[in-house]
């Protein structure tokens, strides 16, 4: 980014999981699988359910708030609203918009990106991006997933992956130059959109009792495609990101891979050479929640202490599209 570029800066962090813990036991009880097999294959543990009656944003709505607390920054003062996720209220209108609604926040815009994983990290990108235009002062940034609604339970495949959950960041105009969200490099490749997609829903294949009868509103994915591009291209444009903001990975505290599978963090870590300490890995917990992952962990790495004022948080994700990203940020 060039050097005059006004500065925008993480006000605030905050997140929210829903109460429920489902264990691979309890999930083994029943889907055809087992604590092993998932433990081994993905690192996950546990992972959160969204009760039945909670909706994506409701789970947006309770990350948004504590991000504003902390931030001490009002509903009223907010003119920007950013969701990203892929298991939204509804297809229309936007999730941001109900999340607007159920806030009260004085909004001059509200709009969902759909950019499955690396969701976040592209909002992130856009309303810093909108924020250094000057017409906004205050943006939510919000990545949230109710998983469990796009699950496919007849296939363990996939259904054993994934959570629900929210973070979020508010960004604010202004702050000290060289603090805040430093840059962003996103990437999408849609030649590659089959490998992971719900393929009915849309104008592609409307809803049919067919495509209903077919589980096609549901997760499909190519797990063993995907895990090789993650290996590959999120652990470049970690490094790709980090050479053009001439820092170097030693100067970073702490590095935020997406939560999709601890073998994936192993093989990116193996890559960029940084220690695994540096990492915060939190899949054991939570499974991957999609683009709520990045926001829930960087609340977490905040809260533990494992990064504080004046650090170099570098995060980066992949996911459907094929999309990948990373966005440096240096937090006041
Ligand atoms: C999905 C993933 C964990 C599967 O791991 P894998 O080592 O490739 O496993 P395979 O697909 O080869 O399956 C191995 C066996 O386990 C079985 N299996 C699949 N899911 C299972 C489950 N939940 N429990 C028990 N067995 C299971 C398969 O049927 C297969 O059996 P077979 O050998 O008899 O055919 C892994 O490919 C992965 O994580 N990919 C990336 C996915 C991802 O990150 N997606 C999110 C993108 S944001």
């Amino acid at each position: 980014m060039p050097a005059d570029t006004p500065s925008v800066i993480v006000k605030g962090i905050g997140a929210y999981v829903p109460a429920r813990v489902v264990t691979n036991d309890e999930l083994s009880k029943t889907v055809e699988t087992s604590d092993e097999w998932i433990r081994t294959r993905s690192g996950i543990g546990e992972r959160r359910f969204a009760a039945p009656d909670e909706t994506t944003s409701d789970l947006a709505v309770k990350a948004a708030q504590a991000a504003m607390a902390d931030a001490g920054v009002s509903a009223a003062e907010i003119d920007l609203i950013i969701v990203a996720t892929m298991s939204p209220d509804m297809p229309f209108p936007s999730t941001a918009c109900i999340v607007q609604g159920k806030l009260g926040a004085g909004c001059l815009a509200a709009f969902d990106i759909t950019a499955a994983c690396s969701g976040f990290l592209y909002a992130l990108d856009a309303g810093s991006r909108m924020l250094q235009s000057g017409n906004y002062r205050n943006a939510l940034i919000i990545g949230a997933e109710k998983m469990t609604s796009i699950l496919d339970w007849d296939d363990r495949a996939t259904c054993v992956l994934f959570g629900d959950g929210a973070g979020a960041v508010v960004l604010s105009a202004g702050g000290e130059p060289g603090t805040g969200v430093i840059d962003s490099l996103l990437r999408a490749d849609g030649e590659r959109h089959e490998l992971l997609q719900m393929p009915a829903g849309g104008s592609a294949r409307p809803a049919s009792a067919a495509t209903v009868a077919n589980h096609d509103h549901f997760l499909k994915m190519n797990g063993k495609e995907i895990f090789k591009v993650a290996v590959r291209d999120m652990g470049k444009v970690a490094m790709d990101l980090l050479e053009k903001c001439g820092v170097s990975p030693e100067e970073v505290a702490c590095f935020i891979p997406h939560q999709a599978n601890i073998r994936i963090i192993e093989a990116m870590v193996a890559r960029m050479g940084v220690p695994m300490d540096k990492f915060l890995i939190n899949i054991d917990r939570y499974g991957n929640t999609s683009a709520a992952s990045i926001p829930i962990a960087l609340e977490e790495a905040r809260r533990t202490g494992k990064v504080k004022s004046g650090d170099y948080v570098l995060m980066a994700a992949f996911g459907a599209g094929l999309t990948w990203a990373a966005s440096l940020i240096k937090l006041s």
